[in-house]
């Protein structure tokens, strides 16, 4: 019994451009953005507001941010790891505010710079901040299967890390596979382990497809009733803090999935390949998308 619709986020400006090396014009990302609304795209992630230090890439957000054409009907997201980011995240009015942890102590260190715990008390006051201005709150839960410093991560750390989310007002969370280790029952694990504390509407699958499980993970998400999924058109990204972690699940690929399966998401698949191809060439290299390569070669 699958769900009838989907909502996907788009997570390429942001997860997927994060990790390039080579500078990317803001005026690309805005365009980029564009071209996903253009195809359909209800929710989009579309910069950070952490250290430039840190991601350089994501240095640019105010520009991006300032530069977009909003639509009334889409909703757009920001990462804001502390009240530095939020403050710094205001001016450009987002619609949802992202903060960010893991289900591994080693990974939340070597991202954010800090423990849990700690994280949690950052996060606290940057939630009541984005709740009392009206602004939406999201927790990205990282390494909820495995993690790249500790390995299989049980399904306990999750249900542990979503309880603190919880309690700190997030309204609701991304069950990520960073490093796409995952397997169905495994994320379905990390799922359940959430969805003690989430209702099903609050919870997102976000699966990376560096072992090519992504596909699998999406539809055992399915199976148990979840209906929000990310994912990076033509397949960009990869984390800066997990080595060798290639790009999230492609979009095409995730919209091709359900459109198969009589599941609806709004989205235009062929203006989704064309907003894929626009940054493949960018880039300078193939989409990541079996589905748009297949197409596109037709
Ligand atoms: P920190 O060093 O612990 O922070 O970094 P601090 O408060 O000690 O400040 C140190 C310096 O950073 C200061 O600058 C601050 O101004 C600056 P300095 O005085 O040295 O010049 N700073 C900031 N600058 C801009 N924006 C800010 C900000 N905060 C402090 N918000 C921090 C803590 C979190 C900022 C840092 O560790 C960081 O930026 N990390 C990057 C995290 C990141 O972007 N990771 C990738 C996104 S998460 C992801 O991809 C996973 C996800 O996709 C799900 C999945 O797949 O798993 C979501
Ligand atoms: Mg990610």
């Amino acid at each position: 019994n699958y769900p009838a619709r989907v909502k996907i986020i788009d997570v390429g400006p942001r997860d997927g451009l994060q990790n390039e090396k080579q500078p990317v014009a803001a005026a690309v990302k805005v365009e980029l953005v564009q071209r996903l609304q253009d195809a359909g795209l209800k929710e989009i992630e579309v910069t950070s507001y952490v250290s430039p230090k840190w991601v350089p890439q994501m240095a640019d957000a105010a520009s991006v941010m300032a530069g977009i054409d909003r639509r009334g009907d889409v909703r757009y997201s920001v990462l804001t790891p502390n009240m530095q980011g939020f403050e710094a995240a205001l001016a450009g009015r987002p619609d949802e505010i992202v903060v960010f942890g893991a289900a591994s102590e080693a990974f939340n260190q070597k991202n954010i710079n800090c423990s849990i715990a700690e994280s949690m008390e950052r996060f606290a006051p940057v939630v009541r901040a984005a709740l009392d201005a009206g602004i939406a709150v999201r927790g990205a839960m990282s390494c909820t299967v495995g993690c790249p410093y500790e390995g299989e991560i049980a399904p306990e750390k999750v249900g542990y890390l979503a309880g603190l989310m919880k309690g700190i007002g997030v309204q609701r969370v991304d069950v990520a596979d960073t490093i796409g280790v995952g397997t169905p029952i495994k994320v379905q694990k990390a799922l359940e382990a959430t969805l003690a504390h989430f209702g099903i509407d609050q919870v997102s699958g976000h699966f990376h497809d560096t072992y090519g499980q992504a596909l699998s993970n999406t539809l055992a998400a399915l199976e148990l009733g979840v209906w929000n999924f990310q994912s990076s058109v033509a397949g960009l990204g990869g984390c800066p803090y997990a080595k060798g972690a290639t790009g999230n699940v492609a979009t095409e690929d995730v919209v091709y999935l359900l459109h198969g399966m009589g599941i609806e998401t709004g989205i235009d698949l062929d203006k989704l390949i064309d907003a894929g191809q626009f940054i493949s060439q960018h880039l300078g290299r193939p989409t990541q998308s079996r589905v748009a390569k297949a197409l596109l070669i037709k």
